[in-house]
């Protein structure tokens, strides 16, 4: 195991007050950095971090996997994603990562925290040991060190699942009116499309890992969604034909490991649960 250790100050200069609406101190990262509230606040004694990053390059011939040791000195309100920059800027720019929103939105900066899936940007440090792991989510292509090919799975996966809206009539009608819907309806439909596909639920699946073909939590999630929407002309039975198999509803453990990790916090485990229900009716009585 390599442990190259390298020091480097935090240059406070750089710090700036947290964005309206973020307190930096809510338990989740709003990606910037905060200044001290108080005097005394500013007399804090801050910790040095110990971050073991699993580094490996699939790229290169040359590199064998191993654990590099990165110490930097933690700063108030400090996300991983602002951890992973300083290493990136004073450290190692060889260090691949993934971030776009660093707000929780874009899902691509999910990666193994202490072994647990989870997003960069929405975890502070402060909330982790000082001495902590990370390393890329498994499952998915390796791109190299902590950065993930998610979207080539999910894409792949929303093609099989056709995750779109399926509309009764195949005929572009621009002078239709826009469908009304019951705003309880509209708000079930929106609080499963909160889902940004970051991976996290397919890492922490042991059915995943033992069938490769398995849709995953994020597509039963998804199936769930098309069927609450009543602009969607698929019926139960073209449901069956997408997820009623073992690589679809059936090979789901529910040990719901998934509902766990999910950073938005979709209710996996009841939508799984639902399409499952819904699926073994569908295989008794067809139709
Ligand atoms: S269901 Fe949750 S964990 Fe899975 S991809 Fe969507 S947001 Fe991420
Ligand atoms: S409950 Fe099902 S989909 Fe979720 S992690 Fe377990 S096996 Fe995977
Ligand atoms: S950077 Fe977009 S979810 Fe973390």
């Amino acid at each position: 195991m390599d442990t190259k250790v390298k020091e480097a100050p935090i240059d406070t200069s750089r710090l700036t007050r947290p964005a309206a609406g973020c307190s930096g101190d809510d338990g989740e990262g709003c990606g910037k950095r905060a200044l001290p509230a108080t005097a005394k606040a500013a007399d804090r004694v801050y910790r040095t971090l110990r971050i073991n990053i699993l580094r490996y390059n699939p790229q290169d011939s040359a590199s064998v996997p191993h654990v590099q040791q990165f110490q930097l000195e933690e700063a108030d309100g400090m996300t991983l994603f602002m951890a992973l920059n300083e290493i990136r800027e004073t450290l190692d720019p060889s260090l691949q990562f993934d971030f776009v929103c660093r707000a929780g939105i874009c899902g691509s900066c999910a990666m193994l925290i202490n072994g647990k899936p989870a997003l960069a940007c929405r975890t502070l440090t402060k909330n982790l040991a000082a001495e902590f792991s990370l390393a890329p989510l498994p499952f998915f292509e390796l791109i190299g060190d902590l950065s993930v090919n998610t979207g080539k799975w999910m894409r792949a996966m929303s093609e099989r699942i056709e995750s779109w809206v399926h509309l009764k009539s195949h005929e572009v009608d621009l002078t239709r009116i826009e469908e009304r819907m019951d705003p309880e309806l509209a708000e079930k439909i929106y609080e499963l499309d909160r889902c940004v596909e970051c991976g996290c639920c397919v890492s922490a699946c042991g059915t995943a890992r033992m069938r490769p073909d398995f849709v995953g939590a994020v597509a039963l999630g998804k199936i769930a969604r098309f069927k609450l929407d009543p602009r969607d002309a698929r019926t139960d039975a073209d449901f069956y034909e997408l997820i009623g198999d073992d690589d679809g509803v059936f090979g789901c453990m529910s040990l719901l490991a998934c509902h766990d990790v999910c950073p938005k916090n979709l209710p996996l485990a009841t939508q799984i649960a639902y399409m499952r229900r819904l699926l073994v009716k569908q295989g008794f009585v067809g139709g």
